[in-house]
């Protein structure tokens, strides 16, 4: 059971991460195998504290490789798993770091690690793979990082001539690196990033199928991993196109059936196109509202600058230093009909905030309700640097300072012509969110707080709803993670309505995104469980699965496992098929 654990380190009171690279490095020179390295890290790792010296926890060893556990082990039941929860918990997120000498600077950079907790019959089994990508394959083929991220720029091939390495400076090439979340497109499992490529997996065996390329079907350099659902399988996507016409911010479509066995993406269509409000600074953007007739794309002013871009090409820098957090600028909400793909005629306006996941968005008295969490500081994506993300002590305090956290917000935005003066108006009477008309047409709009004090502290991030019965529809609840440290240390369940939050939180733990599954003929939009992968830093605790009533948040169970899992992105939860 111990060789799953991790393969590398911790953070302690006295030595800071470098000194672990150092044995690390040291123990791969000396035995040349990973299996002693692995045992003398967690010999090493034993005998120190993960707290440090200011009391916030180091939490390094969360993102730090680990190995793959590619045959499901059994895990160690505590309470009694309802058996009606038949299906797997799959998670996505990085797990390796460092391919030889060549280590990756950005968190989102690490190699996707797909992990499966099976359930079935109460009983719980944990495995892993590493995704096939070609990223993958080729970096571990060579040893080294043959194939640039977000936030590493791969070197050019040293045995190549003086014109070709200069040359490959201009060439772009996509990764297929897809480690931030699952995807559905006509009943096949995919993973995905924000590239133009994702990859089939086999949810049972996570085994890496085919590579589906979005600029082979329709015009646009990637797609978000964030699409919405509706309820006939009918799937909606946004995606960039860099062109003739310079940059446009697409609305996808993606039919529900297969016209052939092989089919893939055959169908997807652009609904919509929309021009940046400046057309070499499109904004970034990580997800977008749907409600039943209209999809919300938010123009928030976390901007790509195109030509930095290129220049950081020819400079040897990396994509990430292009995005640049602009709060001078609005906050822009484009209305588009996701059936006709005609944009409403009015823009909405409000003050900057970053926003990176949406919460839910339905259609109520002639508005749009968008709930989304939002944070003043759109800087963050830049400071997730694996350096800072492994700091300890003082160092990491100063850092969390920086950190902004993400709040969930309500804003409301009339379609018809409710909104006539400047003056404010709160269009809904249930929600303290106001729109105004400014004289040029537009509509100013402010939030309504979706939270009470519980969540002053930590925030929100990582929001899900019961998805299956209340996306797109008037709701009361949702859930994620409150983040009082650099990732989520405990969980939330937020009722609309009364603001009141409902908290699981255990010292030590980190919880990841937490996935509702209903029960069975639900009735009331609580009633199913919530699924969590908690995790922690500490090589003497395992990780585990939990499962909490999503009604009162009460613990029904846990399976622990022996393994080290970093922490990741995104999960999915997938009925087990009858
Ligand atoms: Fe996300």
């Amino acid at each position: 059971m111990d060789s799953h654990r991790s393969q590398s380190g911790a953070c302690l009171s006295l030595s800071p991460p470098a000194v672990l690279m150092f044995l690390s490095r040291k123990m791969q020179v000396l035995s040349g195998g990973r299996a002693l390295r692995a045992a003398a890290l967690k010999k090493f790792c034993q005998r120190t504290s993960f707290t440090t010296q200011a009391g916030v926890e180091c939490i390094a060893p969360l993102f730090q490789t680990v190995q793959e556990t590619p045959q499901p082990i059994p895990t160690k039941v505590t309470g009694a798993i309802p058996k009606w929860i038949r299906g797997s918990l799959l998670r996505n997120g990085p797990g390796r770091f460092e391919f030889g000498n060549d280590k990756y600077n950005h968190w989102f950079d690490g190699m996707a690690l797909m992990h499966n907790f099976k359930i079935e019959n109460g009983a719980v089994t944990y495995m892993s793979k590493f995704l096939q990508s070609d990223s993958y394959t080729q970096n571990k083929s060579a040893n080294r990082i043959v194939a640039s991220e977000f936030g590493t720029l791969a070197m050019p091939d040293p045995c190549k001539s003086a014109f070709d390495r200069f040359m490959s400076k201009f060439k772009i090439i996509s990764t297929d690196n897809c480690s931030v979340n699952y995807v559905l497109y006509k009943g096949d499992y995919y993973v995905s990033t924000e590239t133009n490529f994702m990859r089939m997996v086999d949810p049972e065996t996570l085994d890496t199928l085919d590579k589906v390329d979005w600029s082979k079907f329709i015009a646009v350099n990637g797609a978000t991993a964030h699409p919405h659902y509706d309820p006939d399988g009918t799937v909606y996507n946004m995606g960039n196109s860099y062109g003739k016409e310079g940059t446009r911010y697409n609305i996808i479509r993606v039919p529900p059936q297969k016209s052939n066995s092989g089919d893939t993406l055959e169908g997807a269509q652009v609904v919509c196109s929309i021009e940046p409000e400046e057309k070499m600074k499109p904004a970034y953007y990580h997800s977008f509202g749907m409600s039943e007739n209209y999809v919300v794309f938010v123009e928030q002013p976390l901007r790509l600058n195109i030509l930095k871009l290129l220049l950081n090409r020819i400079q040897g820098k990396s994509f990430s230093g292009i995005m640049k957090w602009e709060p001078d600028q609005n906050t822009v909400f484009h209305v588009i009909n996701k059936h006709t793909g005609k944009k409403h005629s009015t823009t909405f306006h409000a003050k900057a905030f970053a926003t990176f996941h949406q919460i839910n968005a339905f259609e109520d008295q002639g508005c749009i309700v968008l709930d989304l969490c939002c944070q003043d500081d759109g800087g963050a994506v830049e400071l997730f640097q694996l350096q800072n993300l492994r700091k300890s002590g003082d160092d990491l305090n100063e850092f969390l300072a920086q950190l902004a956290h993400a709040y969930p917000r309500r804003f409301v935005l009339p379609l018809g012509d409710s909104v006539n003066g400047d003056v404010a108006a709160q269009p809904l009477k249930y929600s303290t969110a106001t729109a105004a008309k400014k004289a040029d047409g537009k509509i100013w709009c402010t939030h309504e707080n979706l939270h009470d004090h519980t969540l002053d502290s930590c925030g929100l991030e990582f929001p899900q709803i019961n998805y299956a019965k209340y996306n797109t529809k008037k709701y009361r609840y949702f859930y994620g993670c409150g983040f009082q440290h650099l990732v989520g240390n405990s969980l939330l369940k937020v009722d609309v309505e009364t603001k009141k939050a409902k908290v699981w939180k255990e010292n030590g733990y980190y919880p990841s995104e937490p996935i509702f599954v209903p029960y069975p003929n639900s009735i009331e939009e609580d009633d199913g469980v919530i699924l969590s992968a908690v995790l922690t830093p500490d090589q003497n605790k395992n990780i585990f699965l939990l499962i909490l009533d999503a009604k009162d948040f009460t613990e029904i169970a846990r399976a622990e496992a022996p393994v080290q899992i970093p922490y990741g992105f995104h999960g999915i939860f997938v009925p087990q098929r009858s």
